[in-house]
């Protein structure tokens, strides 16, 4: 079977190595094995994904092939002698790899994968929906976007007054149709202008553009403070929406973010945690989580694709198995798959030191541009035919600026 493993930590073309033929995997008939077989249809790449061939060493002696990849859809082909009768060979399922999983090195980059019983849910059941469709949402995204709606309160969402931060993204795509379907009274999504359409097609009610002129939080207090919403839920891990949210946030309202540690740094996270307002804390709740991938998780979005609360999804691009490393790069560098030339340039002359701010503004200057050229003579192929066999698909949409903590992933 055709296969990736992590060879080495760091950019995609560093980190990844293609094996066009390495043996099927087999999964132990003994009557306590629960684990499944699987032959894929699709993967799906998220941010974690790239974040995982930087930071996880692929020597770790627990990792003697690790396969990388988080989202998975395919048949079961074989199934191990613990495993209930709910789970049958021929059955279509889908999921995401637990970090566990890929820190073991059975990810989902490979045609035939093994995955533990608890990881999968069946596909669900959705005319035009197929693997293609169902990857990305019953993955990562789809998962991260039910914890951090339920992370609202154990009363549910019904009634509640919802920012959503990063809309338009994987997850927040998500997040706003769950937060619609399951009758939230206001849905606002932040994002680009260019982004304003689709946030409200997938429910919002309205949408707050995060690079106009004055600063988003001035808005938001301008206009919401009157009525200042029950939860955030915040997908790009933003400092500022949280210390200025007293402006727009209920005093018993929650700030729900995916993003933080050590990308937002360590000591923000600890202070927004435990320092009291006495002290200059925030006085609002801050919530961050790291999602334990399930079946459960999988399922519950995969209720919600047939129920119709979940009504699209976003497929940005599909690429045959052998195109991964251009896909990491392109999940990097923009939707449309090709490249700009000025970004490319700009990226070119960045150096880790430089201001995060400033940067962003030069590459929201560049974006404006329109300088779009074929990535070749850059190593990045512009023209990418989808085969057959496995196909990777690109969930959700991908802005310059949340790539640029990741601009020493893509090598040139
Ligand atoms: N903690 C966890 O368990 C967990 C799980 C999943 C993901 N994550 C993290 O969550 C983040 C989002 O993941 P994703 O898959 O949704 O990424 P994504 O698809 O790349 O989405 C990012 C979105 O954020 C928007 N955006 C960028 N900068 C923004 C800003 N300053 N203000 C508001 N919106 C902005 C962009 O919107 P426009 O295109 O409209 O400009 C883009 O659509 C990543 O950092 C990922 O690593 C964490």
């Amino acid at each position: 079977m055709k296969s990736y493993t992590n060879t080495s930590l760091g950019s995609p073309s560093r980190a990844l190595t293609f094996h066009p033929s390495v043996p099927t995997p087999s999964v132990p008939s003994n009557p306590k094995s629960t684990l499944l077989l699987l032959k894929l249809s699709h993967a799906a790449l998220n941010p974690a994904d790239l974040a995982l061939q930087r930071f996880l060493p692929p020597w770790l002696p627990f990792r003697s092939s690790p396969v990388p990849g988080l989202d998975f859809a395919g048949e079961v082909v074989a199934v191990g002698g613990g495993v209930g009768d709910d789970v049958k060979v021929g059955d279509r399922v889908c999921g995401a790899v637990g970090l566990k999983g890929v820190a073991a090195g059975r990810g989902a980059l490979a045609e035939w994968i093994v995955v533990e019983r608890a990881e999968v849910t069946k596909v669900p059941v959705r005319e035009g929906w197929n693997g293609r469709e169902v990857v990305g949402v019953t993955g990562i995204a789809g998962q991260t976007a039910a914890e951090m709606v339920r992370c609202v309160g154990e009363e549910g969402v019904k009634g509640r007054r919802v920012l959503v931060n990063g809309a338009s993204g994987g997850v927040g795509s998500l997040v706003v149709q769950v937060l619609r379907g399951l009758r939230a009274e206001v849905v606002v999504g932040v994002c680009s202008a260019a982004s304003e359409g689709l946030v409200k097609r997938l429910g919002a009610g309205e949408v707050v553009d995060y690079k106009a002129d004055r600063a988003l939080e001035e808005r938001l207090r301008e206009r919401f403070g009157e009525q200042p919403f029950d939860a955030i839920l915040d997908c790009v891990g933003s400092q500022t929406l949280f210390s200025k949210s007293p402006g727009y946030l209920k005093p018993d309202g929650k700030f729900i973010t995916i993003v933080g540690g050590w990308s937002q740094g360590v000591i923000p996270f600890v202070k927004n945690k435990m320092r009291p307002t006495f002290l200059g804390g925030t006085p609002r709740s801050y919530h961050l989580f790291l999602l334990s991938a399930s079946g459960e998780r999988a399922k519950e979005v995969a209720d919600w694709v047939e129920q119709g609360v979940i009504k699209e999804s976003l497929v940005d691009s599909e690429y045959p198995l052998e195109k991964a490393v251009e896909v990491c790069c392109h999940l990097h560098l923009c939707g449309s798959g090709v490249l700009n030339a000025d970004l490319v340039r700009h990226m070119r002359s960045w150096r880790p030191a430089e201001p995060r701010a400033r940067l962003s503004s030069r590459l929201e200057a560049t974006d404006h541009m329109g300088a779009c050229v074929s990535g070749a003579g850059l190593g990045i192929p512009h023209v990418i035919e989808s085969g057959s066999g496995l196909d990777i698909v690109i969930t959700g949409r991908y802005l310059f600026i949340t790539r640029v903590s990741s601009i020493s992933v893509v090598v040139f």
